[in-house]
C-alpha cells in the first residue's frame, strides 16, 4: 500500500492557537445553555449574549474543533444541485425562502466579518457547480433555471479558471469563503463575563426540561431557562434526529499550489463521483483544499484509500508537487434535504436543536444560531417554520425506510461480525471485531504490540462498530457514532465510551 501525505490534522486547527478555557466546576444558573460549540451554538451564543441574556456554552472538547474545525468553509448557498430538487418536493415558496435564509445567513458571516474586522481571511468568491462531461449538463441546466426563478444570483457558464474543461456550470456570484475555526474564535471571545461562561472539557450527558431546564455534564449541573442543543447531531435522543438524518463522512486535503496554477473561485462537481475544490491563504501563497471520498459512516474501512485518490486527483489536475495536509470530518444528511432546526419535540417548550446540515452548514449552521436566538427572544423569524425539527416529513418514510433497513442490515450482519477471529489476528497499528468468550471485542494493537480492547456494542443503541483504518477510530455504521482505537468518544450521537474490558 502507497504511504500517505500530509500532516494529519485539519489545517484550520493546524494554524489556529490552541484554547484553553475552563471546565464547568460548580454547578451554576444562567439564561440559556448552549450544548456543544461549533458555528451553530458560536453564533447563537453571540447572538443571545448581545441580545442581554446569559449564556453557557458547554463543550465536550475543545471550541471550534468539531465538525465547524474540519469543514471546507465554503459559504454559499449554492449547494451543489439542490434548487430544482427543492422546487420539485417542497414547492417553490419552501424552496424560495430556503434559498433566501442562506443567502442571509452568508451576508450575516460578511457583516459580521466587516464590522468586528474580524481577521478570517474571509473573501468573496464565485461558487461553481460543475459537470465534467454530458452526463451530468441537464441537471445543471436544470439548477441554473430553478435558481434564477428562486431569485438567486445564477448564470451558467461553459469557461471557468479550473486546469480542463467542464461541459458546463452553475455560477453563483458575489459568495464567500473564509477560515472558519478563526472566526469562531473571535465570537467566542466575547462570550465570557457578565454572568456568561464559556466551559470545554464539559460532556453533556443529559437535557431535562422541568420548570427550568437542567443540563447535566460529568463536572455537574447548569440550571438554565433555554437549552440549544448544537451538538451536530443532538446526543438527545428524543427527537429522533438520528433517524432523520444519515452520517457522511468526506476527505480534505491541503496541498501547496503556485499562485498561476490556482483556480479562482470556489468549485464542487456533479455526478456520482465529485470533488470539492477551494484556495486559502497559507504562509504568503496559497494552500489547495480538495474534497472528496464521502460515504455513509462505518461502511468503508480501508480508509487510506480515499486520502490517496484526493492526492491522485490533486496531482493530476492541479500539477500540485506536495501533500501538506489530510483531514476527514462527517455531518449529517437530511433525509428531505431541508435542515432541522427549532425545538426537540412538539412537547418541548425550552429545548432547542439544530442538525442535518447536509455538509453546507456554514450558512446552515448560522442560519440556526440566528433562528434558535429568535425563538429564545421572541423574536418573529420568516424561515423558522419552513426549518421546524418537529415537523411531519413524508421523504423521510422513503429514505428513512432505505436507510433504516440498512439500519436492520447491520444489526443482522453484526452477529456475524468478528466470527472466527481472535485477538492473534489484529496486525501491530490496526483494528478488527473479534470474537471473546462470546462478546463481540474491538481490539486494537498499538505500535508497542500492546492490545487495546474494549466493547465493539456501540454505547448509542448498540450496533457493532466497524474499523477506520485512515482515522484509526471505530465508527458506528448504524448512526454515526465514533469512538478513538481506546473507545473515547468522538463524534456523536452517544454520549458514552466504548465498555472497557
Ligand atoms: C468534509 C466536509 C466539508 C464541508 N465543507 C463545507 C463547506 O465548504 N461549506 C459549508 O457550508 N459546510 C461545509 N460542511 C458542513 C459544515 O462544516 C457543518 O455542517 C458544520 O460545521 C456543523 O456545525 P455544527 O455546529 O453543527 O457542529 P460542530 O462544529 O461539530 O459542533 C458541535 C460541537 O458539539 C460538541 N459536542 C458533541 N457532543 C457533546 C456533548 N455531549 N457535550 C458537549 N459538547 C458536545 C462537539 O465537540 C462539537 O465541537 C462540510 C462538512 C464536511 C463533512
Ligand atoms: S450510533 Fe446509534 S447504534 Fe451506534
Amino acid at each position: 500500500m502507497p504511504t500517505i501525505s500530509g500532516k494529519h490534522i485539519s489545517y484550520w486547527i493546524d494554524s489556529t492557537p490552541t484554547t484553553n478555557f475552563p471546565s464547568l466546576s460548580k454547578n451554576l444558573s444562567v439564561d440559556v445553555a448552549i450544548v456543544g460549540a461549533g458555528i451553530a451554538g458560536i453564533t447563537a451564543a453571540r447572538l443571545l449574549k448581545r441580545a442581554g441574556k446569559t449564556v453557557a456554552v458547554i463543550e465536550s472538547r475543545q471550541i471550534s474543533t468539531g465538525v465547524s474545525g474540519h469543514t471546507t468553509a465554503k459559504i454559499t448557498s449554492l449547494h451543489q444541485l439542490i434548487y430544482a430538487d427543492l422546487i420539485k418536493n417542497h414547492g417553490e415558496e419552501k424552496a424560495r425562502i430556503y434559498a433566501q435564509s442562506n443567502q442571509a445567513a452568508l451576508e450575516f458571516v460578511a457583516k459580521t466579518v466587516a464590522e468586528e474586522q474580524i481577521d478570517c481571511d474571509f473573501s468573496r468568491q464565485n461558487a461553481y457547480t460543475f459537470a465534467e462531461t454530458d452526463d451530468n449538463l441537464k441537471d445543471i441546466e436544470k439548477e441554473v433555471e430553478a435558481a434564477l426563478k428562486l431569485g438567486l444570483p445564477a448564470t451558467f457558464v461553459c469557461e471557468t479558471s479550473l486546469p480542463f474543461p467542464v461541459a458546463g456550470a452553475v455560477k453563483f456570484e458575489n459568495q464567500a469563503q473564509f477560515h472558519s475555526r478563526k472566526y469562531l474564535l473571535h465570537l467566542i471571545k466575547q462570550i465570557p463575563g457578565d454572568g456568561s461562561y464559556v466551559f470545554e472539557n464539559t460532556t453533556v450527558e443529559k437535557v431535562e426540561e422541568n420548570n427550568l431546564c437542567q443540563v447535566t455534564t460529568n463536572k455537574g449541573i447548569i440550571q438554565a431557562q433555554d437549552v440549544i442543543v448544537t451538538t451536530n447531531i443532538p446526543i438527545t435522543d428524543e427527537g429522533l434526529f438520528f433517524a432523520k438524518t444519515y452520517p457522511k463522512r468526506s476527505y480534505i486535503i491541503g496541498a501547496r499550489i503556485a499562485d498561476e496554477k490556482a483556480p479562482i473561485g470556489m468549485y464542487i462537481g456533479s455526478g456520482e463521483k465529485y470533488y470539492s475544490i477551494r484556495t486559502t491563504p497559507h504562509k504568503g501563497g496559497l494552500l489547495l483544499l480538495v474534497g472528496g471520498g464521502g460515504h455513509k459512516v462505518g461502511t468503508v474501512e480501508n480508509t487510506e484509500d480515499k486520502y490517496l485518490d484526493l492526492e491522485n486527483y490533486a496531482r493530476s489536475r492541479f500539477g500540485v508537487d506536495s501533500i501538506d495536509y489530510r483531514w476527514s470530518t462527517q455531518d449529517f444528511v437530511s433525509f428531505d434535504q431541508i435542515p432541522y432546526i427549532g425545538k426537540l419535540t412538539p412537547l418541548s417548550k425550552h429545548t432547542f436543536v439544530a442538525t442535518g446540515f447536509s455538509l453546507w452548514g456554514m450558512t446552515k449552521g448560522t442560519l440556526s444560531g440566528i433562528i434558535l436566538a429568535d425563538k429564545i427572544l421572541g423574536i418573529e423569524n420568516p424561515a423558522a417554520d419552513l426549518y421546524d425539527a418537529t415537523r411531519a416529513t413524508p421523504f423521510v418514510q422513503i429514505e428513512g425506510i432505505k436507510q433504516n433497513l440498512q439500519v436492520g442490515t447491520h444489526w443482522i450482519g453484526d452477529r456475524l461480525k468478528g466470527l472466527n477471529k481472535s485477538l492473534e489476528d489484529v496486525a501491530i497499528g490496526e483494528g478488527k471485531v473479534v470474537t471473546v468468550d462470546g462478546d463481540k471485542v474491538a481490539a486494537y494493537r498499538d505500535e508497542t504490540g500492546k492490545i487495546h480492547a474494549v466493547s465493539a456494542v456501540c454505547s448509542h443503541l448498540g450496533c457493532v462498530v466497524a474499523w477506520n483504518s485512515g482515522e484509526k477510530s471505530w465508527d458506528c455504521p448504524c448512526h454515526g457514532s465514533r469512538f478513538s482505537c481506546i473507545g473515547e468518544v468522538l463524534h456523536g450521537p452517544t454520549v458514552k465510551d466504548l465498555k472497557k474490558f
